[in-house]
């Protein structure tokens, strides 16, 4: 079988799994829109020390923090059958994980050295337009892109990928992705487990399909983009790790392409979510599952006693999705993720605190001064993604409210640039507690309208837009994505010419 790209056709292949053969057939496929859930649950051998992704090392210059980022391609052996062609930063699959302190002025020195341009972006951060590494700041192969800025936002767990128009799909896909966590001194003073590889984790859970030669596959798209059945954390297949204290945060990233995952473990037990896209909630929300579509991220604390074993996993979902369209979106597909292994005896952890963090609610602007997204195939409000039109302007300074509705059968996300924004209300109800603090990609079920409310402010570029997309990121490459500037009041936008970026 050879699936072109666009087919709807997915492999069965479960590499990792202890008699893989057998489960070969779990994954059916078939050419129109048919795909029967995929369910991994106990068939994974869990037997590789989960990599932990090094800290960037940074450097001092004239005032800032300056870390040194190469795009490369390598070769990474990630399944027993042989090596993929991966791509990453700094090593040959993924990047490093930045960090930095608010307040601090932070400068990139990126260097292209794939064969194809590229480009970084820095989802959730604030910061200037042309920083932020979308598609019209290419880096050309052997170029270098150096963007800086001052770190003005609460600590969060955000994250860095490309973003050329068209690509970004495959290039994350081929291992381009890393963690940039934001620390603040509000954070570091609460009682929460923050030793970075021992306690306090990134997990980046990505869905990948690999050919009997241990290579990525790249084809095979349904309505959604691709579905890999072989799940990996931060590249590692079959990943363990090793628990040392009573309770550990766990910093999970969806970095899959389409793939959204019903994070839980498989006692079922219930544990705390403490942060989501842009940072800390107001207070520590138990819960049992937590949904992350693709871009999203959350914190969440664990807690273990001694000795126990315990798989994160993730569960059958309800992603408001009918019985097919269900399917195909792998929202019925039970997967085991992550081996957590207690050591016998754990060191302490304090309580988690009551109180987490200060979220002052915006305040929403006149109605009348709404503005409406409607996404409906690969389009918003009626219109595919082109590189020289400015979609909508903001001033500088404005708090606005985006009301973005899903008139589609399929399910999509909505993501924003250079902001955090809180979620007003879905569908006229208050958001639960999950959706209460700052994100900045949030899910719309079909048929589901949420309105987001955000504050622009520090930077005007007339002439350098920001992006707005579907997260899903074939449907984002496919054109589902538009452009916003923010502009000082009275300056009228200049629209970029398609020059600027890599030519489609
Ligand atoms: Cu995570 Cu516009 O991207
Ligand atoms: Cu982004
Ligand atoms: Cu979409």
């Amino acid at each position: 079988m050879t699936p072109r790209r666009g087919e709807l056709t997915r492999r069965g292949f479960l590499a990792g799994a202890t008699g893989a053969a057998a489960v070969l057939a779990l994954a059916g496929c078939g050419p129109f829109g048919f795909r029967a859930p995929v369910n991994t649950v106990g068939r994974v051998d869990f037997r590789n020390p989960l990599h932990i992704p090094p800290l960037a090392e940074s450097v001092q210059d004239g005032g800032a923090r300056v870390f040194d980022l190469v795009a490369q391609a390598g070769r990474s052996a990630i399944v027993p059958s042989g090596t993929a062609e991966t791509w990453g930063i700094n090593g040959p699959l993924l990047g490093p994980t930045l960090r930095a302190h608010r307040g601090e002025q932070v400068r990139i020195r990126f260097r292209n050295d794939l064969p194809v341009p590229t480009t970084l972006h820095w989802h959730g951060m604030h910061l200037p337009a042309v920083a932020d590494g979308g598609p019209h700041q290419m880096v050309a192969p052997g170029e270098t892109w150096e963007p800086g800025w001052k770190v003005a936002q609460p600590a969060a767990s955000l994250w860095y990928h490309p973003h050329p128009h068209g690509e970004t799909e495959i290039h994350v896909y081929r291992g381009m992705a890393g963690l940039f966590i934001l620390d603040d001194d509000d954070e570091a003073a609460l009682p929460l487990p923050r030793t970075y590889g021992v306690d306090d984790i990134p997990l980046i859970v990505q869905d990948k399909t690999f050919d009997a030669s241990g290579g990525l596959i790249e084809t095979g798209r349904g309505n959604i983009g691709m579905l890999g059945d072989t799940i990996l954390v931060n590249g590692t297949l079959a990943p363990v790790l090793d628990l040392t204290a009573e309770r550990t945060r766990l910093r999970i990233l969806n970095g899959s392409t389409a793939r959204s995952y019903a994070f839980g473990f498989s006692d079922d037990r219930g544990f705390h979510l403490i942060a989501t896209d842009g940072g800390l909630l107001r207070e520590p929300v138990p819960v049992r599952r937590v949904t992350l579509t693709p871009g999203e991220r959350a914190e969440i604390v664990l807690a273990a006693t001694g000795g126990e074993s315990i798989t994160l996993r993730s569960f059958p979902q309800d992603l408001g999705l009918s019985g097919g369209a269900a399917d195909m979106a792998g929202a019925n597909d039970e997967l085991d993720l992550l081996l957590l292994r207690a050591a016998a005896t754990l060191t302490p952890s304090a309580q988690l605190p009551a109180h987490l963090a200060e979220i002052a609610p915006l305040t929403p602007p006149h109605e009348l001064d709404w503005r409406k997204f409607d996404l409906r195939g690969v389009q918003i409000n009626g219109k595919t993604m082109d590189m020289a039109r400015i979609d909508t302007v903001v001033e500088l300074d404005t708090t606005e409210v985006w009301e973005v509705r899903n008139s589609d059968g399929q399910p999509h996300n909505f993501h924003v640039h250079d902001v955090q924004f809180q979620i007003l209300d879905l569908d006229d109800a208050a958001p639960p507690p999950e959706l209460s603090g700052w994100k900045d990609t949030v899910y719309l079920p079909p048929g589901r309208r949420v309105r987001l409310i955000m504050r622009f402010t520090d930077y005007a570029d007339p002439a350098v837009p920001y992006m707005y997309h579907c997260h899903l990121l074939w449907h984002e490459d496919l054109g589902m994505m538009g452009q916003f500037v923010v502009v000082e009041p009275g300056q009228a936008p200049v629209a970029p010419g398609p020059e600027t970026g890599h030519a489609h």
